[in-house]
């Protein structure tokens, strides 16, 4: 069994006090893993049809004095409890719509059903976490039993990204939503951390054609849009029948454009265009004292990586594109774009010392790697100080983004762990995988006695 099995259903939900370790586990590590990502794929007797589809399962790894605790648990989420009430997909997934008759389907432009399977990302606002994808409904869960508790937040929007930024100003969030209709706009909007707390819209670009959007890249001043060219005609999107996804058309004609919105909802620089390629993740941005703006972003040659994604292929065993670090270098005044590759490994799932290096230069990198022939196989770090990069890997074990957390008295940027959940193909389960940060050597690592759907992000919660 390869990698195939990171795409199969986990239907058992669990609690489990103390999981096998092998090595060490620090003692200083004293929060929580969190993570979501997809795990039920099928419903009654349909498929989804791709990985993002996949109904969410959120995952707990709780650490203390060097033990392990997991437990696993679905998000009741309305897509998936009228999937468990009715026996059928409900609601429109990512590239899976529900089987609609004529009727509802004509029924849906007016009041269309949106998923919140918030199997994308999590994020902690205040004292509440949310589950998010890219819909405009954050699902609010309980961090302990992983109950859901309803709609976290308002978003102001149609579509969003499960990528905030945190507000340094105020702990609170900043993220982006497209405001779709007659008329269309991008948004960035800030929320509060507190419970009372209302989004407000920060910075708005009107556009005719949005731009797939998965994040999005902040320095202290700017917001970085990048507009990779593959675009949705709204009204398509709302009268095509077709899955969302499927909407979206690669036109490279059209370059890809970086916009530059200021935070306090001031000046607006750009677009400055630069060749096509497509991307899922911006890894982290920041302004030189010149007013250059540092914007590193995993990419891809185009959006191939999004049809390579669909669980057939998947499942099949095939390569997925390989993603590139690359640097874009927007200088404002004479309006220009420069790239560079950064390192020659693939890397994506990127992650990086955020609350150090967020919106300030970054030394190391860290992410998922493949070489090329199948799923990502491999864990990488970067070194940006000579553009140098560290591998773990070992033969048929599957890692997923591995997520930094900085020891508590840590003597500068990467003085930490990473974690990340690495199926073991041979074994058909799932390990929790320590590793030092800077060298990527093995610390220790703790066994979950079955396999865990590969998932996407999840988040380090220092006080759960
Ligand atoms: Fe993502």
């Amino acid at each position: 069994m390869g990698s195939e099995l990171g795409f199969e259903t986990l239907e058992r939900e669990t609690r489990i006090e103390a999981l096998p370790v092998e090595g060490e586990i620090p003692e200083w590590l004293g929060g929580s893993l969190l993570r979501t990502g997809p795990a039920k794929f099928e419903v009654g007797t349909r498929g989804m049809s791709h990985w993002f589809d996949g109904l969410a399962m959120l995952h707990r790894f709780g650490f203390a004095g060097g033990r392990v605790s997991y437990a696993n648990r679905f998000l009741e989420s309305r897509a998936y409890r009228a999937a468990a009430e009715t026996g059928e997909i409900s609601y429109s997934e990512f590239a899976t719509d529900p089987c609609r008759s004529l009727f509802k389907r004509a029924m849906s432009l007016f009041r269309p059903a949106l998923s919140d399977n918030g199997n994308v990302n999590l994020v902690q606002l205040g004292e509440r976490f949310a589950a998010m994808t890219e819909t405009p409904i954050p699902v609010e869960f309980d961090p302990e039993t992983l109950a859901a508790a309803g709609v976290a937040w308002e978003v102001p929007g149609t579509l969003t990204t499960a990528h905030p930024h945190l507000d340094r100003a105020n702990g609170g969030m900043l993220n982006y939503a497209a405001a779709l209709g007659p008329r269309n706009h991008y948004r960035f909007f800030g929320l509060g951390p507190g419970t009372g707390d209302e989004p407000r819209v920060l910075a708005t670009l009107p556009t005719r054609e949005p731009a797939y959007m998965h994040s999005f890249g902040l320095t202290e001043r700017w917001f970085v849009l990048a507009e990779y060219p593959f675009v949705v005609n709204p009204l398509a999107l709302a009268l095509s029948g077709r899955p969302y996804i499927e909407n979206y058309r690669w036109k490279p004609e059209r370059g890809t454009r970086f916009t530059l919105l200021a935070r306090d909802g001031g000046e607006v620089l750009g677009p400055f265009e630069t060749d096509a390629c497509f991307g899922f993740h911006h890894v982290n941005a920041y302004a030189e004292p010149d007013g250059t703006v540092v914007a590193d972003v995993c990419t891809f040659a185009d959006a191939e990586i999004v049809e390579s994604l669909y669980l057939g292929n998947l499942r099949n065993g095939a390569a997925i594109p390989a993603p590139e670090l690359t640097r874009f270098t927007i200088s404002p005044g004479p309006g220009t774009v420069t790239s560079e590759r950064l390192i020659a490994d693939p890397i994506d799932l990127p992650r990086i010392d955020y609350g150090r290096c967020n919106e300030r230069p970054h030394r190391y990198v860290w992410g998922a790697g493949t070489d090329g022939t199948g799923f990502f196989d491999r864990i990488v770090r970067a070194d940006l100080a000579d553009r140098s990069s560290t591998t773990w890997s070992e033969a048929d074990c599957w890692p997923g983004e591995p997520v930094f957390v900085s020891r508590p008295d840590a003597s500068g940027e990467g003085d930490g762990v990473l974690l990340s959940l690495v199926l073991d193909g041979a074994a058909g389960t799932t390990i929790l995988l320590v590793l030092d940060a800077r060298t990527l050597d093995e610390i220790g690592r703790a066994q979950v006695p079955h396999h865990i759907p590969f998932g996407f992000h999840g988040q380090y919660a220092a006080a759960v």
